[in-house]
């Protein structure tokens, strides 16, 4: 998320104690209210002797102990790696300012984060598991970090646990409940029980929504970052393909699966993007988009003005009349005299994208072929890099499914889309065809609007873009833009073309400022 945004009302009193070891006296015996924190505010009271990163973590874990049974968002916690981390990065805080002002602490350093259950997190001293959900993976052992986790400790982010899932990113079969997975069960949507929490990133979305922890990190393939992030009222980045590294990563599709934040997402874009050798091709490519002086510096209250932006009114923007999203949406896009952005108006055109309805169904548009194909070559190489592991492929991973059925009220789904999968041999000619559409759609589609337009961003309510944006392996931000009557957050997307982040993020943040949408979940509904 942007600054303001994912954090809020968490009364720190608990903390005093732990930050009284390192911290001064009197700061340490001040109860301190974390309200809406952010990386910021969190470096902030580090850095006045407020609280310590191993103060936080026991925080956090204390909370986690709390809600999860409830909300079912973390898989794994370890909490003897991450208290020692959190110990380093005190250490190496108050050597960085005892030593006299040399460096200042790395930007992340001793910041909890809960990495997405599909994201490898071996090193730390930890033995965490990645599972994408399975208890299939269970006991694999990665022979090192992700390349974003590696990034995100060099940062000096403390590793909390893991967050869930749908099991297999959602691609075990269609029809199963988002955010189930036989490991962590049923994730909860915080602010409706009874709603979605979406999927995949569901946990880390959740858990960043419910102060879980102070970072969270998602990946998508199509839509798993942006439609949890929307649910659950956390601003969401899905970066371009390959600006960040998808190694030691259980990924579906190289052309399409991105690692982003769905937290405090600029600082935490920043930590993670850049080349990864074990991700070469990708990751070189995409690292041109890579501004000089890192993201932070597009956090610009006025990022929206002179800014042309494409609403895809007739595509996406469709509620039904009086409902709440399109009192707000109009609010936004119609009323000029009623409206904060009129500035945002100006330039704001009704378009359409060329066949929506294919590029909205994967199997018309060739996604799902490709998705298919790619899904084994990716697991079947991820698992092979593994230092031990109880299965090496995608057919032993169907054996023991089959071995070890999945709760009964599940069984009725199957794992059809890993049958599937299997069935695949590499990419033939079916999938060079489906690449060749897929190419025809963005460049017909995305690509054409935004350059005969001069557009810098489309923007289309919620997930509903997510198609649009995946098969191009194009950037979003979703900002939440308001509750609808039941109660259900929903978010506003702003996409653009691969690299348009720094211009994405001045939008959002600009938006997310004008409007402070986010509300904390109450969780009056949960029994804690
Ligand atoms: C990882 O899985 C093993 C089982 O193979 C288990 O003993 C260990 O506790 C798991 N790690 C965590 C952090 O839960």
């Amino acid at each position: 998320m942007l600054p303001f945004a994912a954090r809020c009302l968490l009364l720190l009193l608990a903390a005093a104690a732990a930050a009284a070891a390192a911290a001064a006296d009197a700061a340490a015996a001040a109860a301190f209210e974390l309200e809406e924190a952010t990386v910021d505010s969190i470096r902030r009271a580090f850095a006045d002797g407020e609280l310590t990163s191993r103060g936080l973590v026991e925080l956090y874990l204390s909370r986690v102990a709390a809600l999860d049974p409830a909300l079912h968002a973390v898989v794994e916690l370890d909490p003897d790696g991450a208290l020692a981390a959190a110990d380093r990065a005190d250490a190496a805080r108050r050597l960085a300012y005892e030593g006299g002002g040399a460096l200042p602490p790395p930007l992340l350093n001793g910041i909890p984060v809960l990495v997405k259950d599909n994201i490898a997190a071996a090193g730390g001293g930890g033995a965490l598991n990645a599972t994408c959900g399975s208890l299939a993976l269970v006991g694999s052992r990665p022979a090192g970090d992700a390349g974003v986790v590696d990034r995100l400790r060099r940062a000096g982010a403390v590793v909390l646990g893991t967050a869930s899932l749908s099991e297999w990113c959602n691609f075990r079969a269609p029809g199963i409940p988002a955010g189930w997975s036989p490991r962590a069960g049923q994730g909860k949507n915080p602010y409706v029980p009874s709603a979605t929490p979406c999927a995949s990133s569901s946990g880390s979305a959740i858990a960043a929504a419910a102060n879980m922890v102070a970072v969270t990190i998602g990946t998508e393939t199509d839509g798993s970052i942006m439609c949890p992030s929307s649910y659950n009222s956390v601003v969401g980045i899905k970066p371009t393909v390959g600006l960040t590294s998808r190694a030691g990563v259980i990924i579906i599709s190289p052309r399409m699966d991105t690692v982003g934040t769905v937290s405090d997402a600029v600082h935490v874009l920043e930590a993670i993007v850049g080349y990864d050798p074990r991700d070469a091709d990708a990751t070189r490519m995409a690292s041109q988009y890579i501004p000089e002086g890192g993201y932070r510096q597009f956090l610009n209250i006025d990022g929206l003005r002179g800014k042309r932006l494409g609403i895809l009114r007739k595509d996406f923007f469709q509620f039904p009349s009086g409902s709440v999203q399109q009192k707000v949406f109009d609010e936004h896009f119609n009323t000029i005299s009623f409206s904060p952005f009129s500035w945002f108006l100006d330039d704001a055109m009704e378009l359409k994208i060329p066949n929506m309805n294919i590029i909205n169904d994967a199997v018309q548009s060739g996604e799902r072929a490709l998705m298919l194909a790619e899904f084994k070559l990716s697991l079947n190489s991820y698992l092979s890099e593994l230092a031990t592991s109880p299965v090496r492929s995608l057919s032993d991973i169907i054996d023991f499914n089959n071995k070890h059925p999945v709760e009964e009220r599940m069984a009725e789904f199957g794992q059809s889309y890993l049958l599937q999968s299997e069935a695949t041999d590499g990419i033939g000619p079916t999938e060079k065809k489906a690449i060749a559409k897929l190419n025809k759609l963005c460049e017909s589609g995305l690509e054409k609007i935004m350059r005969v337009n001069q557009l810098d961003a489309i923007v289309s309510p919620g997930a509903s873009a997510h198609s649009l944006l995946a098969i191009g392996g194009y950037p979003a931000i979703t900002v939440p833009a308001g509750y609808a009557s039941n109660g259900v957050p929903f978010a506003i997307c702003f996409g653009g073309l691969k690299g348009s982040e720094p211009t994405l993020i001045e939008i959002a943040y600009s938006f997310e400022q004008a409007t402070k949408v986010r509300r904390p979940p109450t969780l009056q509904h949960f029994v804690i």
